[in-house]
């Protein structure tokens, strides 16, 4: 393993937050977030590039307000597909390879069966369809890239859904009601760092879509369950049907990745969502 100048656009966001903690030793690492350049401006993007001079950049800005970019399509847009055909042009120019964050919302959700990386995407929200018109700039624009699909992400500091239900349970809400009919895989930003960082230090010249979700599937429901009891706060939950709680973005019912081209490498699998979320539970200072 030999070390890289890696840049990471969105690293002071959740999961950026997490791989630049965790590269740092291997690697040399440079943060494009909003406040150092602005991927949606193509030169100065190109130009803060050139000056750094990266192997590879990890690409996981985003507009990640799902329910947000209904309303907001337009900015959704220009951040998730011209921001991300930006970054792909500006890594193309400088010969880097570059990792793209995408997500399960590219999936509609109606198979009964996980979705693997051969499966066609048929997203049903505009975060959704603004991630994978970003996937199609970045195939379109790299000749050296990986697309990363992550999902129910969590991690240090949050926001998340999990940092949500803690702050509700400490509130004092006597009952919290969850969604029971939504099954996805609840992923680590730990789990997904500490993957991207094997597969950077294997030296293997790995390319294309990777599903990189954590093992086992869960509902919301079966999420916030889970964390309460291993969080040791007696919370009552209750489990209740999407349709009670409606979004203005439409929300896959089926959302578990399988993780086949991990298999098809012969890589380690991602590691399970329960021992996931017990590592982090015991070590985000809540
Ligand atoms: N969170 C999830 O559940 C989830 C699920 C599946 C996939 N993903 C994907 O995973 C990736 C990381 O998600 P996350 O939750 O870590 O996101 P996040 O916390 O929202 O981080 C994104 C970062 O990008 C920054 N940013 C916004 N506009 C930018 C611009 N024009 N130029 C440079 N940086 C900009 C943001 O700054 P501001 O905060 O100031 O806007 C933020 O620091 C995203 O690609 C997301 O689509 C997330």
């Amino acid at each position: 393993m030999s070390n890289k100048k890696i840049m990471i656009t969105g690293g002071r966001g959740m999961l950026g937050r997490q791989i630049t903690d965790d590269f740092k030793g291997d690697h040399t690492i440079y943060i494009a977030d909003i406040d150092d350049t602005d991927i949606t401006d193509f030169n100065r993007f190109l130009k803060f590039t050139k000056e750094i001079n990266p192997d590879i950049i990890i690409h996981a800005a985003a507009y990640t307000r799902v329910d947000g970019a209904e309303t907001d399509s337009d900015f959704a847009y220009k951040l998730n597909a011209l921001g991300s055909k930006n970054v792909a042009i500006a890594a193309e120019e400088v010969k880097a390879k570059i990792i793209y964050i995408s997500t399960d919302y590219v999936f509609d959700g109606v198979s009964d069966k996980p979705y693997n990386e051969y499966d066609t995407p048929n997203p049903s929200s505009v975060y959704g369809r603004s991630k994978y018109a970003g996937e199609v700039f970045v195939r379109e624009n790299s000749s050296d890239y990986i697309i990363a699909r992550i999902s129910w992400l969590y991690g240090l500091g949050g926001p998340s859904f999990l940092h949500t239900m803690n702050r509700l349970s400490v509130e004092g809400v006597h009952e919290l009601k969850v969604v029971n009919d939504q099954i996805g895989n609840p992923t680590s930003t730990l789990a997904v760092s500490s993957k991207l960082k094997s597969l950077i230090n294997l030296d293997k010249d790995l390319r294309g879509i990777f599903h990189l979700t954590c093992e086992g599937s869960a509902s919301w429901y079966d999420l916030a369950v889970n964390f309460f009891k291993l969080r040791g706060l007696d919370q009552k939950v209750t489990p209740c049907a999407s349709s009670e709680y409606p979004t203005p973005a439409k929300r896959p019912e089926n959302s578990q990745l399988d993780k086949m081209n991990l298999r098809l490498n012969n890589l380690d699998p991602m590691p399970n969502w329960e021992d996931a979320l017990k590592e982090f539970i015991d070590i985000e200072k809540w």
